[in-house]
């Protein structure tokens, strides 16, 4: 068994996921400001404390994905985070992409960067502790979307990507999203996130990138937000996993969703609905961001003496997920 395919089995086994906690500076802000608390790197950092410090977080998260300025941020114990969750027994990962940014020639539509440099910063980030990294495209659907000009585009960035984690010795997470917003339906979406899947493993093919050390991060397959028919759990887990069987090998180890903006509760009962399908060939799991911590953000306010409240909301989704796997 490969280094990489050590390191993939361990992201998606044992009945653990991972947690995405890796919320650009922008955007971590904005979620902070939403529940009263100041934008501060270190109101960010206090926050990414309490929740790596949850209590026995190890027993259902298996690796937690973290911001730059996380990983160079340390906890009021002195370990650097890389190191603590070395400590605890979870692996430590780390966002190489630097945001979807308007691709010329397909207005509306959007390409993920990063490229430039990564190399180097993939050594650095090894050498601050990083098992695996994460990159993220995002996908629209809608009127003429997406075009055929933005999955090439995105697919060959996440296949650079892939391969270049894989040349510095790190699992490279590999995230295209179809995003939920808009009013289409369960099957546009399955057959928009199929063929996505699809040019995103012909891509990974032709970069060489060795399949059993990925992780698949891909959009569970589910109804444009804003349509008015919205299909049953059943519905979902089943239109899911036909868009993966029909596009993703076998040799992948595992595949750990996005929770895109469902409800913490609908992703986990999806996830769980999904177990129950006929052999799978990859281990099915979670990489959720806003379904495991946003319920610890809304309990803790930023407020002196709501921390337990908050990690335990956060243990609460965790374990759930766990569960339902
Ligand atoms: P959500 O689960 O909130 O979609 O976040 C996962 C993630 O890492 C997005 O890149």
């Amino acid at each position: 068994m490969s280094v990489l395919n050590k390191i993939a089995r361990t992201l998606v086994s044992n009945r653990r996921g991972i947690l995405a906690a890796d919320e650009s500076i922008g955007t971590m802000s904005s979620r902070l400001e939403q529940v009263g608390v100041e934008a501060t790197a270190e109101n960010r950092r206090l926050y990414r404390e309490l929740i790596v410090t949850t209590p026995q977080l190890a027993e259902s998260i298996s690796g937690i994905i973290l911001a730059d300025e996380t990983f160079h941020q340390s906890l009021s114990n002195g370990r650097t985070f890389p190191e603590y969750l070395g400590d605890i027994g979870i692996l430590a990962g780390i966002k190489v992409d630097t945001g979807a940014k308007a691709l010329a020639g397909a207005p509306g539509e959007k390409v993920t960067e990063g490229l430039d440099g990564l190399r180097e910063r993939i050594e650095e980030y090894v050498r601050l502790g990083a098992t695996f990294a994460k990159w993220r495209a995002v996908i629209n659907i809608g009127d003429d979307q997406p075009t055929d000009r933005a999955v090439r585009a995105n697919a060959h960035g996440l296949a650079r990507y892939a391969g270049l984690c894989q040349e510095g010795g790190l699992v490279p997470i590999v995230e295209p999203e179809v995003l939920m917003d808009g009013a289409h339906s369960l099957s546009k979406c399955q057959e928009v996130t199929t063929s996505v899947l699809e040019r995103v493993f012909d891509e990974l093919d032709l970069m060489q990138v060795q399949l059993d050390g990925i992780v698949l991060k891909p959009n569970m397959v589910v109804a444009g937000s804003e349509s008015l028919k919205q299909p049953s759990v059943e519905e979902v887990a089943k239109a899911t996993v036909d868009a993966l069987r029909a596009s993703v090998p076998a040799s992948v180890p595992g595949i750990a969703f996005l929770s895109g903006g469902q409800r913490p509760e609908v992703a986990t009962q999806n996830l769980a609905a999904m177990q129950n399908l006929d052999s799978l060939p990859w281990e099915l799991t979670y990489s959720f961001g806003r379904a495991l911590v946003g319920p610890a953000l809304e309990a803790w306010r930023g407020v002196n003496g709501n921390e337990a409240a908050a990690q335990q909301a956060l243990s609460e989704r965790a374990v759930a997920n766990a569960s339902a796997r």
